[in-house]
């Protein structure tokens, strides 16, 4: 396998865009990596784009063929990859893949999702859960999500208070992202007195529902070069698959799924979790930021809200996460979510990051789960090769 690089990012802005249409917004974000790049249009290859609904959204099936054609990309071959919520994170590794193995030299990873079109997402974003099991009993992600937070403050004595946190520091880091839905800071009484939602989580407990797009152009680690001075490198792409239904889970304070990729991942880049600089983490909801702590191995289990409340999160906590304002921040357009978080990482490596900028960030990881953990992506990227 050859080594990867990504040689050009970009994100539109996240949140209720009503004057971008869906096309626009993929456009935008892809033609913006392509220019970040400094790749010509006959240098790309391929194309890979994460979307988890363009059906159920914006009634747009066929995405791959539209998207290459509303950015001139045609007739290269586009690809529409789903996994839910991590549809970006898999479009990511499968561009990865397509390079690593030596298939294509130049490819675009994207992913884009408009969902404010729709007058109420949540059951369109609940037929990513196990519709026999839960969704047709009316389970929503959000009391899913509520039942796995409920079990975690019995089992481990997790405070509501600590789960707050989560949004606290996402939105601290949010109000100094361009690019993030809510600029807007909060504190942990105006989490704990927002609107409930599915107890114990209210509404600042949630991430949006969102629009936007981004995109990463991969390249052959030898040829990046050509086209940038500052590379940022593939150290690891892992994927793992887990119960797409809480029923079944051994455990539903802890994902699987996040688990084994999260393993796969260090072996590959051939690191442990203490090496890892900054870190951008699946926090559609706190308690799956807080989950993230603790699976991905910055805490112990059980002690993911101790380290919430100590602030060791922060940016210029012991292990950053989110810089961008995370899925709660920054927004949650499902399908461009990975792609999103890989290019807050770059822009974190080339030291690009202005105002949310990690100080000396070398080794960078991303986490993008589908569902409650039906399947998850881990990526880990370097400024140095390894
Ligand atoms: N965080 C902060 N503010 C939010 C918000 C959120 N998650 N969601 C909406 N708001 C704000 C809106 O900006 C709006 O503010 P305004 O009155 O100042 O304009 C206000 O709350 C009402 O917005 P509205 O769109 O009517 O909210 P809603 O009650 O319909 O939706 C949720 C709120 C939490 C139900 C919705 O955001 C949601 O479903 N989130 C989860 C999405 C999800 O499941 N994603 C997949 C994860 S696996």
């Amino acid at each position: 396998m050859r080594d990867v690089a990504i040689i050009g990012v970009a994100q539109t802005k996240f949140g209720e865009l009503w004057s971008n249409s869906f096309r626009q917004l993929i456009s935008d974000a892809g033609l913006g990596a392509i220019e970040d790049s400094g790749v010509g249009g006959k240098d790309l290859e391929a194309m890979f784009v994460g979307n988890m609904s363009g059906g159920l959204f914006v009634q747009q099936e066929h995405i791959a063929s539209l998207i290459a054609d509303s950015m001139g990309l045609l007739p290269i071959p586009c690809t529409r990859v789903e996994a839910a919520c991590a549809s970006g994170g898999l479009a990511l590794r499968q561009g990865i893949m397509a390079v690593a193995s030596g298939y294509h030299d130049v490819v675009v990873a994207a992913g884009v999702e408009k969902m404010t079109d729709v007058v109420d997402a949540t059951p369109a974003i609940a037929t990513a859960s196990d519709q026999e099991w839960e969704a047709q009993q009316g389970a929503t992600f959000p009391s899913l999500y509520a039942m796995m937070a409920r079990r975690h403050m019995y089992e481990y004595g997790t405070t509501r208070e600590q789960l707050a946190m989560m949004s606290v520091v996402n939105h601290m880091n949010g109000a100094k992202n361009p690019n993030a839905q809510f600029r807007n800071e909060i504190t942990v009484d105006k989490v704990l007195n927002s609107s409930p939602v599915a107890d114990p989580l209210t509404l600042l407990d949630c991430s949006p529902v969102s629009d936007g797009a981004a995109a990463v152009v991969l390249c052959a680690a030898e040829k990046a070069k050509e086209f940038t001075d500052t590379p940022i490198y593939v150290r690891a792409s892992a994927q793992s698959s887990g119960t797409i239904g809480l029923h079944n889970r051994r455990d539903i304070t802890t994902i699987d799924a996040t688990k084994v990729a999260a393993r796969k991942a260090y072996e590959m880049a051939g690191i442990t979790v203490k090496d890892v600089d900054v870190t951008e983490v699946h926090d559609c909801f706190s308690i799956n930021g807080l989950l993230a702590i603790e699976d991905l191995g910055f805490a112990e289990k059980g002690k993911g809200g101790i380290a919430l409340e100590e602030g060791q999160t922060m940016i210029d906590g012991d292990f950053p996460i989110n810089p961008s304002g995370g899925l709660k921040a920054r927004g949650h357009p499902l399908g461009a979510t990975g792609i999103a978080q890989a290019a807050e990482i770059v822009w974190q490596l080339r030291g690009d990051a202005d105002k949310r900028q990690v100080d000396g960030a070398e080794i960078g990881m991303t986490h993008n789960v589908g569902g409650t953990g039906g399947t998850c992506a881990v990526h880990i990227f370097g400024r140095d090769k390894n």
